[in-house]
This record gives structure tokens, sequence and C-alpha cells, in this order.
């Protein structure tokens, strides 16, 4: 009997906790990260036919133009991302070949907390689980790409 109260009070304790497992990144200041895990790596991502319409959708209206925000221009492709300093946390990548988690685009588009202002986009939905892991397939091959074979 006794045994049994101190299994459910246990297990109440591993049910409170849980959630701050969770929340607890392992990113200092970021949390609340979308899980992608589920979704497998799409092979040999093109970054003009699955990535730039993702960003041309939901990104350019504020990133570009003449004053494109945070200084970043999502209309040219990639070359205001990859191995550029992020604008707003100095020591990040906007993008890192090979590297999520030490890209900040990734970061602004998968978490809800942030070291530094907003998720993007900025006052809409998130992206959708598919769209973000294109972005996660395509920053992890960069490195791939930049090795072997051109893209
Ligand atoms: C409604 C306008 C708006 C939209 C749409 C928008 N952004 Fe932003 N973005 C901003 C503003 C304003 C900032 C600076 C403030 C902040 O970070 O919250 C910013 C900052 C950023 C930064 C930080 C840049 C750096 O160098 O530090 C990244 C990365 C970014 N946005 C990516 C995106 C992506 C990817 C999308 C589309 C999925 C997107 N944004 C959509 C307005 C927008």
């Amino acid at each position: 009997m006794l045994s049994n109260i101190f299994s459910i009070v246990r297990w109440a304790i591993v049910i409170i906790l849980w959630p701050f497992v969770l929340l607890s990144n392992s990113h200092a200041g970021i949390g609340a990260c979308d899980d992608l895990n589920a979704i497998t790596e799409t092979p040999q991502v093109n970054f003009e036919l699955e990535i730039q319409p993702i960003l041309t959708t939901h990104c350019v209206g504020c990133h570009s133009g003449p004053n494109p925000a945070a200084f970043l221009d999502l209309s040219v492709g990639y070359t205001d991302l990859v191995d550029v300093d992020s604008f707003e946390v100095s020591g990040f990548k906007r993008v890192e070949p090979g590297s999520i988690s030490r890209s900040y685009l990734f970061i602004k588009i998968n978490c809800s907390n942030q070291i530094f202002g907003n998720r993007m986009p900025l006052n809409g939905n998130p992206l959708n689980l598919i769209e973000q892991a294109l972005i996660r397939d395509w920053i992890r091959q960069l490195l791939i790409f930049r090795n072997g074979f051109d893209d």
C-alpha cells in the first residue's frame, strides 16, 4: 500500500517535471522548438526549386527591397545567407553549412523562444513541419554539396 503511494507520487513528479525537460533545450535562451525528427530527410534538396519558393511565399514581403528587415534580403538566392554573419546575434552565421544548431535562420523558423526578437515569419503562422524539415535538410547537405559536387 505504502509503496503504491510512493509510486504514484513518483509518477506525479515525473509528469509535473516533464514539460520543463522538454523546454530546457540544449541552447541557452532558445526553447519550444518544433520536433522534426519524425520527418525523414529529403535527399539532395535543391535551393532554387525547394527552398526559394518557401522564402518567396513567406518571407520576401519584409526581407527584400532597398531596406530589407534585419538587413537580410531573401529574394537574392542564398548569397545573403550562407556563411554570412547574423545581424542580430554575434557568433551565429545566418546559415552555417552542415549545422542547423549554429544556423540562426533555422532557429528563427523552428523555435518559439528566441535569443533575440521573434519567431519568423513575423506576424504569420510558423512554417509547417515539412517546410522546416526541407530547410533543415538543405542546411545539413550544404557541406556535402560543397565538398563533393557543386549544386
Ligand atoms: C512581417 C515582416 C517579416 C516577415 C514576413 C519575415 N520577417 Fe524575418 N525579420 C523581420 C524583422 C522586423 C526582423 C528583426 C526583428 C526580429 O528578429 O524579430 C527579422 C529578422 C529576421 C532574421 C534575423 C537576421 C539576422 O541576420 O540576424 C532572420 C534570419 C529572419 N528574419 C528570417 C525570416 C524568414 C526565414 C522569414 C520567412 C519564413 C521571415 N524572416 C519573414 C520581419 C519579417
